[in-house]
C-alpha cells in the first residue's frame, strides 16, 4: 500500500515507522520542504517529499500536525485525490497553549468537521486519542487480552474501512465511532481520550461522553499541564489519571 504522511513528529513519525516496517511504501512530509525531512525519511526507509507529494498517487493519507498547520497546507492540494482514499486526521485542538482560538470550534463544531472544511474534503478521525508513547509501543497482535481499542469516526464507509485496517496494523482494535458530526466524542478530555481502554470499555466511553463538557475539562487540564507532566511522568500513571479525570465528563458522573 502507498501511504502519505504529513507531519512526522511524535504521532506521524510513529505511524510512518511502523508502516514502513510492515512493508508499505511510505512518503513523509513536514512543514519545511523535502530537504528537511530527508534525514528522518532515510532513517526509517521512507521517501522524503512535500505536502503535495505526500498526497499524490497514494492509497491513504495521514495528516498529523498542529491545528495551525492545517491553515498553512497548500490551497487545493487534495483536489485530485481519488474518493476512496482516506484522509486520516490525528489532530487535536489545544487553544491558548499551542493553537490559536478557532471561533467555530469554540462554539461547538467538532474539530474534524472544521478540519474537513479547511481541507475541502471529509476526513476520517483516528489516532487522536492515544498518546504517542502508547501508539509506538503498546500495539499488540489481534486477540491479545486487554488490547487497546481506538475509535474511528467519519462519513465515508469505504474510507473508514481503510482507516480501520490501518489502526489494526498498528496493533489496536479499531471500531466505528460514528460520523464526523459525532467525532466530538473522542476529542481531548472525553472519556475515551488517552485512557487506553480495550474494546468494550472504549465503546462504553464513547457512548457515555456528554457534549460540551470536555472542552471545559480540557481547559482546566491545560491550565495545570506544566505540573501534570512532573506529577505523572510515566505513560501508565498518565493513563490512570486520565481514566479518572476524563470520566467526570461521562453521563454516569453528571
Ligand atoms: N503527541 C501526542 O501524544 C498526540 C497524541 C494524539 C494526537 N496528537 C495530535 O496529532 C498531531 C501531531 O502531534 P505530534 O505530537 O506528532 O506533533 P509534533 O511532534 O509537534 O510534530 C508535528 C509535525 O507536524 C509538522 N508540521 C507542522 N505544520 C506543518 C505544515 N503546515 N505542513 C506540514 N507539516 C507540518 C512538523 O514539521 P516541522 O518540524 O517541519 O514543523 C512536525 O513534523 C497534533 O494535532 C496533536 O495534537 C498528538
Amino acid at each position: 500500500m502507498k501511504i502519505g504522511i504529513i507531519g512526522v513528529g511524535a504521532i506521524g513519525g510513529a505511524l510512518a515507522r511502523k508502516y514502513v516496517a510492515n512493508g508499505h511504501d511510505v512518503k513523509v512530509a513536514n512543514s519545511r520542504g523535502v530537504d528537511a525531512v530527508k534525514e528522518f525519511a532515510g532513517s526509517i526507509g521512507a521517501q522524503a517529499t512535500d505536502a503535495q507529494g505526500a498526497v499524490d498517487g497514494v492509497d491513504a493519507i495521514i495528516i498529523s500536525i498542529p491545528y495551525l498547520g492545517l491553515e498553512k497546507l497548500p490551497e487545493g492540494f487534495l483536489v485530485n485525490v481519488p474518493s476512496h482514499v482516506p484522509v486520516i486526521d490525528t489532530c487535536n485542538y489545544y487553544p491558548g497553549v499551542r493553537d490559536p482560538n478557532i471561533a467555530d470550534i469554540d462554539a461547538g463544531k467538532p474539530e474534524s468537521l472544521w478540519a474537513s472544511e479547511r481541507l475541502g474534503r471529509g476526513v476520517i478521525k483516528a489516532f487522536n486519542n492515544i498518546e504517542a508513547d502508547a501508539l509506538a509501543n503498546q500495539g499488540k497482535p489481534k486477540g491479545t487480552a486487554g488490547r487497546i481499542a481506538l475509535p474511528v469516526a467519519g462519513d465515508d464507509s469505504v474510507q473508514k474501512a481503510s482507516a480501520l485496517a490501518l489502526v489494526e496494523e498498528m496493533g489496536f482494535d479499531g471500531f466505528d465511532a460514528g460520523s464526523l458530526q459525532d467525532s466530538w466524542r473522542q476529542q481531548p478530555n472525553t472519556p475515551v481520550y488517552s485512557t487506553d481502554f480495550p474494546l468494550e470499555d472504549a465503546k462504553n466511553a464513547i457512548a457515555s461522553a456528554v457534549q460540551g463538557v470536555a472542552p471545559k475539562r480540557r481547559d482546566e487540564f491545560l491550565a495545570g499541564a506544566m505540573t501534570f507532566w512532573e506529577k505523572y511522568p510515566t505513560p501508565a500513571s498518565r493513563t490512570e489519571y486520565f481514566r479518572v479525570y476524563n470520566a467526570t465528563n461521562a453521563a454516569s458522573a453528571s
